[in-house]
């Protein structure tokens, strides 16, 4: 990863709108403390970029919250709900955590990965479908879970997801 891009370089792959939102992150913390924005500054990048960080956007973040680079990309990796290269469309987060494996969260992977022919990590031909496997989404006692975007499906079955597939194509 570089960090020999020079600040108003990077800077300007921040877009205003996204500055502005990470902007109104920023004045909930006092001013010397701007990397405790960091979290939802790079969800403002992800999204404003289609889904996933590049280096050069993590190096922007990095810039525009005056904070080491290396910190910033440590967060980034750290977290499952960012992505470091290009995802589908719709990214389907299955949650294969305790509660949802009990209660049959491998299937459910198993028959998503039959249906759209792809394994976890990877995203369909199409660049609709993005499938992973994701940690507790702390809906537990709904399980078996699957995120998609903001939204939760819960007590999912196999039927349940065909009929969410078929929804958002
Ligand atoms: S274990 Fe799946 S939501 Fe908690």
């Amino acid at each position: 990863m570089s960090t020999r891009m020079s600040k108003p370089d990077a800077l300007n792959l921040l877009a205003t709108e996204s500055r502005a939102k990470i902007d109104r992150w920023l004045a909930k913390y006092p001013p010397d403390q701007k990397q405790s924005a960091v979290m939802a500054a790079l969800m403002i990048a992800q999204e404003a970029n289609g889904g996933w960080l590049t280096t050069e956007l993590m190096d922007a973040v990095a810039n525009y919250l005056e904070m080491p680079a290396i910190a910033v990309y440590e967060v980034a990796t750290f977290y499952s709900m960012y992505e470091l290269t290009p995802v589908g469309q719709h990214k389907l987060c299955v949650c294969t955590n305790i509660s949802c494996m009990l209660n049959g969260s491998e299937d459910l992977v198993a028959h998503l990965q039959n249906k759209l022919g792809i394994e976890l990590g990877q995203t369909t031909s199409d660049k609709q479908f993005t499938l992973k496997s994701v940690e507790c989404l702390g809906a537990c006692g709904n399980a078996p879970v699957m995120q998609i975007g903001s939204t939760y499906h819960e007590n999912l079955t196999s039927a349940k997801i065909d009929d969410i597939l078929a929804g958002l194509k």
